[in-house]
């Protein structure tokens, strides 16, 4: 095993939103961090290879009795710091036979905390300082439980004024518990607590920086694929092409990459894509110009997962068809990325909690038997921008916004005509453009307009105009799970909708959605 994963924390899930923000920080601070379901199998090799272990929070409570997550034992045979945070606090309090008590009135938001005794976890932490130089924290809380008696062997090492045991520790075990959030950015120490845990108290090394974790993948790639020819679906996102810029480090003209335009793709997306990777690159890029093929088969289809499920069968028809003719292909190249890795492994315990069920553009046609190569596999998203830019890819590229598999095909409502992926393409880039020159763009996690197939009534110059309506959306979001719309100054918006109506002829009205996920979805089909 490389050098890059010999020291590494584990993240035990017990459900909590913020799990995959955890695993996050620990890599921040460089160190690998791996994601366990509370429940998975849990065996002796894992821990003995593990550094330290952290306790995710979760949204059930300890005093559930046989119904409630619990620490699996062997956990705690293995001389490895462990950190409980929220629920793996009261789960590590119930295990040594302290007491939780149950609430359904939750404390959420700041909290001011105040440490009360010496802890290696806390030391030379601290956002404020009293005259009696006692020191405090400025912390994010988000409990309905708490722990209310300590377990023999620990002490309280914080405490807050609606929470008496905020913190506390075995330090003779190196066994910790946090109430509150160190993760979120909220908690403006956070990081420097995960810093004195990983770093200090379980002596990792800063190990795991984009330059190694390049130089690992390239050595991996080349060993699994040797002499043999690499095939990618390249669609010019994120993911995709940074497996292009890796593969290519790894194999150069090894690889092979179809990049399918399926006329559903963003304004002068496709030249875009030959352009940075065919001419700037050197990559052997094939476009297959299969717009027609797309739109015929998406003729007359208005509902929106039928036409999602063309656009799928399409979408692997032509690459398939482009493949044969590349010929003598032994593997497939995916972008798959850790959270894709987590998500399918609850989905297959049945124990995530929203399971996304998109069709990505790149899925594998099985009956092609190509073996895959997956090196962003351990990555998360950020991880993977990083990588990205190391590698030389421009920004503007790797901070895109994410761009659904179907395309314009889901953000033209109903059936799907030619010119209105015409129309909707140069009203989505004057509203990217105007995002960017407002500097709005980063601000926002996805933005794009939609293209509503309805007639309103205008008047441009004296003349009466009866045309389509436009419909921009913007969100901001951390999951993409739930997400609310970006509060773009009204002024930008009035700018977005006068160019729309004024440079597209066929506009005559701009609308701004401003519903939040849940209820309503990001896209709007
Ligand atoms: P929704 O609309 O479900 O979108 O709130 C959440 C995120 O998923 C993207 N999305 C898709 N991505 N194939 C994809 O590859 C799809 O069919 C699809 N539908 C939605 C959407 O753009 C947003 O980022």
């Amino acid at each position: 095993m490389s050098n890059l994963f010999s020291q590494k924390i584990i993240i035990l899930d017990f459900g909590s939103q913020y799990t995959q923000l955890i695993a996050r920080r620990v890599r921040e601070l460089g160190v690998y961090s791996e994601i366990k379901a509370w429940d998975a199998r849990i065996d002796a090799s894992l821990i003995s290879d593990a550094s330290g272990i952290i306790f995710s929070g979760g949204p059930e409570s300890v005093t559930d009795g046989a119904n409630a997550p619990k620490i699996p034992e062997i956990l705690f045979s293995y001389k490895i710091p462990i950190l409980g945070i929220c629920y793996g606090m009261q789960a590590i309090a119930k295990f040594f036979g302290g007491e939780v008590q149950s609430s359904s009135k939750r404390e959420f938001g700041y909290a001011r905390l105040k440490k009360v005794n010496e802890s290696l976890l806390l030391e030379g932490v601290a956002d404020h300082r009293s005259e009696g130089n006692e020191e405090f924290l400025d912390v994010w809380m988000s409990h309905g439980d708490k722990v209310v008696r300590i377990p023999e062997g620990f002490s309280c090492i914080a405490s807050t004024k609606s929470c008496p045991i905020a913190a506390f520790s075995n330090e003779q075990k190196s066994i910790y518990g946090l109430q509150f959030h160190p993760e979120v950015t909220h908690t403006k120490q956070g990081s420097s607590i995960l810093k004195r845990f990983v770093r200090d108290i379980c002596e990792c090394d800063e190990v795991w920086t984009s330059d190694a974790i390049i130089e690992d993948q390239i050595n991996r790639v080349r060993e699994l694929v040797g002499a043999e020819s690499v095939l990618l679906g390249l669609s010019g996102g994120v993911d995709s092409s940074v497996v292009a810029a890796l593969l290519n480090k790894a194999i150069g003209n090894k690889l092979t990459c179809v990049f399918v335009d399926n006329g559903l793709l963003r304004k002068d997306e496709g030249d875009m894509v030959m352009q940075m990777f065919a001419d700037n690159m050197g990559i052997k890029v094939v476009r297959a110009n299969a717009q027609e093929e797309f739109l015929e088969a998406l003729e007359g289809v208005k509902d929106p997962e039928k036409k999602r499920k063309i656009i799928g069968q399409t979408f692997i028809e032509v690459f398939e068809r482009e493949s044969k003719n590349i010929g003598d292909i032994e593997f497939l190249a995916q972008g798959t990325i850790y959270p894709d890795v987590i998500e399918s492994a609850g989905a297959e315990t049945g124990k995530a909690h929203v399971i996304k069920s998109h069709h990505n553009v790149g899925g594998l046609p099985s009956e092609m038997k190509l073996r895959l190569v997956e090196p962003l596999k351990e990555l998360f998203k950020d991880e993977v921008r990083k990588i990205g830019l190391t590698l030389g890819l421009p920004k503007q590229m790797v901070f895109r916004h994410p761009f659904p598999g179907p395309g314009l095909g889901v953000r033209i409502l109903g059936e799907v005509k030619k010119e209105y992926a015409d129309i909707l393409r140069e009203a989505d880039a004057i509203f990217i453009e105007e995002l960017h020159r407002s500097g709005w763009y980063e601000k926002t996690s996805q933005a794009f307009a939609v293209f509503l197939p309805v007639k309103s009534v205008g008047v441009v110059g004296d003349a009466r105009r009866y045309e389509w309506v436009i419909a921009l959306r913007a969100v901001e979001t951390i999951d993409f799970m739930t997400a609310r719309s970006a509060p773009l100054p009204h002024d930008l918006l009035e700018t977005v909708s006068n160019r729309i109506i004024n440079e597209i002829s066929e506009v005559s009205r701009v609308t701004y959605d401003i519903s939040s996920k849940p209820p309503s979805t990001i896209e709007w089909e």
